[in-house]
């Protein structure tokens, strides 16, 4: 597989390891999906949740810790790779995050969950990549426009996320529940078209249900530059969760994956359990603390605290946590080794003898 120029980083393999908040993909897990060349990707949601001021001084535990982590994966990394953190445009404090990101040894901001329209005016290191994420071409045309009137700046690499993604999804309850959203490979086909009439060079990835290698052979046969995965990494030996986490996927079922709702107005997509149970029969879990932590979240209405559940999940308290999950996140039965898993999806060409 050929090497991939963005500007003047290189990516051996046309990879991305997608962000996963609260602190399932931290420096452990980017570390090692760059050391196998790889763009590993630390997620800037609460990632101080076990700085001991966490509770009382969250965005400077959160930058701490943030700072703490991509040392880590740069030392696991041993120079290869790329390494990019992700910041949720839904975030509360996004502009203040932003800036003091930019300011770390990053290789590359990525930067969905609402459009990240203001991105190229808050970054203030013009070396570290931007990489939007949307899910519709519509999106894309709107952000590259704003983009270039307000900052003279393309996005150097776009990432679409489809409908199977986990986390949090970019689409209506009504699409989903209606069925009435369009599939990965359609937007894929739109993005592509807008980009060619507008006469856009720009790099794209695509995220969400992709699982094989024959998945990503399909994405890039498409037209797609690279892919962004998430789940799959999930059960991997050198994911940052509790294994408790990472056994949720390996005892969950097909029927288990199911929507929920989320105090950012998007909904998510989470294996089932007590709290998503719970959730979606309209019962509400008072709020104990205000983490401060989503713009469109009001403590008073809210049906939950959303840090206070992927804490716990991420902790291995499975039925107190929310546990995002792409649709595929039945499918990962064994917890494989990073370096494993990259060879099985990204095989080296056979040696001819
Ligand atoms: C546990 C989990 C947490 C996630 N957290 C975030 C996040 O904090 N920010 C974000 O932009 N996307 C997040 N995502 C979405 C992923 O980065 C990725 O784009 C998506 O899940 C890709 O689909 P896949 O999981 O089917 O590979 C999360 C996904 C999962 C499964």
């Amino acid at each position: 597989m050929d090497k991939l120029y963005i500007r003047n980083k290189t990516l051996n393999i046309p990879l991305i390891q997608g962000g996963m908040g609260i602190g399932v993909s931290l420096g452990n897990l980017a570390g090692h999906v760059m050391r196998e060349g790889g763009m590993g990707v630390i997620s800037a949601a609460q990632p101080g949740y076990l700085e001991h001021d966490f509770k009382t001084n969250t965005i400077e535990a959160n930058i701490r810790a943030l700072e703490k982590e991509i040392l880590k994966a740069r030392e696991i990394s041993n120079g290869q790779g790329l390494l990019g953190v992700n910041l949720m445009v839904a975030a509360e404090h996004y502009d203040v995050y932003a800036k003091a990101i930019s300011q770390m040894d990053i290789d590359v901001i990525i930067s969905g969950a609402g459009l990240p329209l203001e991105l190229p005016t808050l970054s203030v290191n013009p070396d570290i990549l931007l990489a939007p994420i949307v899910s519709s071409s519509k999106a894309m045309v709107l952000l590259i426009k704003r983009w270039l009137s307000r900052a003279n700046r393309y996005p150097d690499l776009i990432i679409i996320e489809g409908p199977l993604a986990g986390g949090h999804l970019g689409f209506s309850w009504d699409q989903l529940n209606n069925q009435t959203f369009p599939s990965l490979e359609s937007i894929l086909s739109d993005v592509l078209i807008a980009l060619k009439e507008n006469n856009w060079d720009i790099p794209v990835f695509v995220a969400g249900g992709i699982y094989t290698k024959e998945d990503i052979q399909k994405f890039l046969e498409l037209g797609a530059t690279g892919v962004q995965m998430a789940t799959r990494f999930i059960t991997t030996f050198e994911c940052d969760a509790d294994i408790k986490f990472k056994e949720a996927f390996i005892y969950a079922k097909e029927s288990d994956i199911r929507y929920v709702i989320s105090p950012s107005g998007y909904p998510g997509r989470a294996i089932d359990n007590k709290l998503v149970t719970t959730l979606m029969s309209n019962e509400k879990i008072k709020v104990k603390h205000c983490y401060n932590c989503l713009k469109p979240c009001n403590p008073a209405t809210t049906p939950y605290c959303i840090t206070e559940a992927l804490i716990q999940a991420v902790k291995g308290n499975i039925d107190e946590g929310l546990v995002f999950t792409g649709v595929n996140g039945y499918r990962n039965k064994t917890i494989v080794h990073v370096s494993d898993l990259i060879n099985e999806l990204f095989p080296k060409e056979e040696s001819i003898v």
